[in-house]
C-alpha cells in the first residue's frame, strides 16, 4: 500500500508546468473555463471553436497534402513505414503552410531500390530533400587531446625508429607503397600537375590532365611511408582503455574484443597516405586463415591483404581505428588528418582534424571512414596506428 501512494505521488510530482508561461497558462485557463461554460448550455463544438479563433485570434495554418506529392507519387509503392514527426511552417504567396516532416523505415533492399528509382528519374529535388542515416554518425571521430606525455611520445618514437633501423639493416623493407587503387590522392611526376592535396576523383584527375583513366590509375599511388610492426604489452596497456571510452563516449558501442599489433610510421618529406578506409563493413572484409607455404604472400613477405596466421583476427573485421600523432606539432607541417564524410554529408564534406596536431592526441574513427594524410611539406610525423577488432556488423 505503502508502495502504490509514493508511485501515486511521483506520477503527481512527475508533471511539469513550467513548459508554459504564466501567460500562456491563464490563457489556457480561460480557454477552458469559456469550453466548461459553453458544454454546459449544450452549445455545439464546432461554434464554440469558431468563437474561440475570434476571441484569441488564433490563426490556423493549411497543412499541404501529402497526396498528389512529388513524394506520394514516388512512396506509393514502396513498402515504407512512415509517420508524420511534425511540422515545419513556409510562406509561400504571402500565406502561411505547413509542410509534413516525415520519417520512414524499411529495409536496407528497398531503400536501394527507392534511391535507384529516384536517380533513374532525375528527380533530383526530391533525392536532395530524403536524408539517409545508413552508417551515419553524430559522432564521426572522437579524440583526447595530448593524452599520452612527451616522454611516452618520446619513448614510442625511439622504439619505432629502432626497429626501423634493425630491419633495414637486416635487409627487409620498411616502405609502405601502394599504387593503383580507384580512390586515389598522390600521384608520380608523370601527372605532377595536379596537386596531391587535391580532393579528386580518377575522373577528375582524367579531365584536368587530359590523361585517360587507365594511365592515371597507373601512374598515381595512395601511399608513401615507413613502417614497423609493435606489439609491446605495455602499448596495448597505455592506448587500449582509451579506444574502449572512445566506443563508449561517441555512442558507437561498437563489439570490439582484439588489438592488431601496432603500426609505427613515419612521414618524411613529401611522404603521405591518400585516401583510404581501413576495413570494410561486412563479412566480405574478414580476416580469413593463411596457411603456411600454401597462400600467397606478397614480395615484403606479408600475406595477400586479409590472410594471417594470428586466430585472434579469423572471421573479425577492422571496427575502429586509432591514430596518435607522437611529434610536437612546431617540428613538421603538412601532414594533416582529414577525413571525406561522404557526398551525402549534411555540412562540409572534407573535414580537416586538426584535433590531432597537440603531442600525443588520440584520434579514434570508425575504420569504414575515408580519411587521408597530406603530404609533410616540412619536418617528420611520426604515428602510431591500431586498429581494433570485432566481429562483421549485422
Ligand atoms: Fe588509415
Amino acid at each position: 500500500m505503502k508502495s502504490e501512494m509514493n508511485k501515486k505521488e511521483k506520477m503527481v510530482s512527475a508533471y511539469n508546468y513550467d513548459d508554459i508561461s504564466i501567460e500562456e497558462k491563464s490563457i489556457v485557463l480561460e480557454l477552458l473555463d469559456l469550453l466548461k461554460e459553453r458544454k454546459k448550455l449544450g452549445v455545439d463544438l464546432s461554434i464554440i471553436i469558431e468563437e474561440f479563433k475570434q476571441k484569441f485570434k488564433i490563426e490556423e495554418i493549411p497543412q499541404r497534402p501529402i497526396e498528389n506529392t512529388l513524394w506520394d507519387h514516388y512512396t506509393k509503392d514502396v513498402n515504407l513505414g512512415q509517420n508524420i514527426q511534425g511540422f515545419k511552417t513556409i510562406t509561400e504567396n504571402d500565406k502561411k503552410i505547413n509542410i509534413p516532416v516525415l520519417c520512414f523505415s524499411a529495409d536496407i533492399d528497398t531503400l536501394n531500390k527507392f534511391v535507384a528509382k529516384i536517380l533513374a528519374s532525375k528527380a533530383w529535388h526530391l533525392y536532395k530533400k530524403v536524408i539517409w542515416y545508413i552508417m551515419q554518425l553524430v559522432n564521426n571521430y572522437y579524440f583526447f587531446s595530448s593524452a599520452l606525455s612527451s616522454e611516452q611520445c618520446e619513448k614510442i618514437i625511439n622504439t619505432g625508429n629502432k626497429k626501423i633501423q634493425e630491419l633495414k639493416n637486416s635487409g627487409e623493407s620498411t616502405a609502405a607503397v601502394t599504387f593503383g587503387k580507384t580512390h586515389k590522392q598522390g600521384l608520380s611526376e608523370k601527372c605532377d600537375d595536379v596537386n596531391s592535396m587535391d580532393d579528386k576523383t580518377l575522373e577528375e584527375i582524367s579531365k584536368k590532365t587530359g590523361k585517360p583513366s587507365e594511365e592515371i590509375l597507373k601512374s598515381s599511388y595512395i601511399r608513401d611511408s615507413e613502417v614497423c610492426w609493435l606489439d609491446d604489452q605495455w602499448l596495448y596497456d597505455l592506448i587500449t582503455p582509451y579506444v574502449y571510452e572512445a566506443n563508449k563516449k561517441a555512442n558507437w558501442r561498437y563489439d570490439i574484443d582484439y588489438g592488431e599489433t601496432f603500426q609505427f610510421t613515419k612521414y618524411g618529406l613529401n611522404q603521405f597516405y591518400g585516401w583510404h578506409m581501413d576495413g570494410g563493413s561486412d563479412h566480405y572484409d574478414k580476416y580469413k586463415r593463411a596457411i603456411p607455404g600454401i597462400t600467397l604472400k606478397h614480395n615484403n613477405s606479408l600475406y595477400e591483404k586479409k590472410y594471417t596466421e594470428n586466430k585472434n583476427y579469423i572471421g573479425k573485421i577492422r571496427k575502429l581505428s586509432v591514430t596518435i600523432n607522437l611529434t610536437l606539432p612546431g617540428e613538421y607541417e603538412g601532414g594533416n588528418l582529414k577525413f571525406d564524410y561522404g557526398p551525402h554529408f549534411e555540412g562540409e564534406r572534407f573535414h580537416e582534424c586538426t584535433q590531432i596536431r597537440p603531442q600525443g592526441s588520440i584520434i579514434v574513427f570508425p575504420s569504414f571512414q575515408y580519411h587521408q594524410v597530406t603530404p609533410v611539406t616540412s619536418g617528420t610525423r611520426y604515428s602510431l596506428v591500431l586498429w581494433m577488432l570485432g566481429p562483421p556488423f549485422k
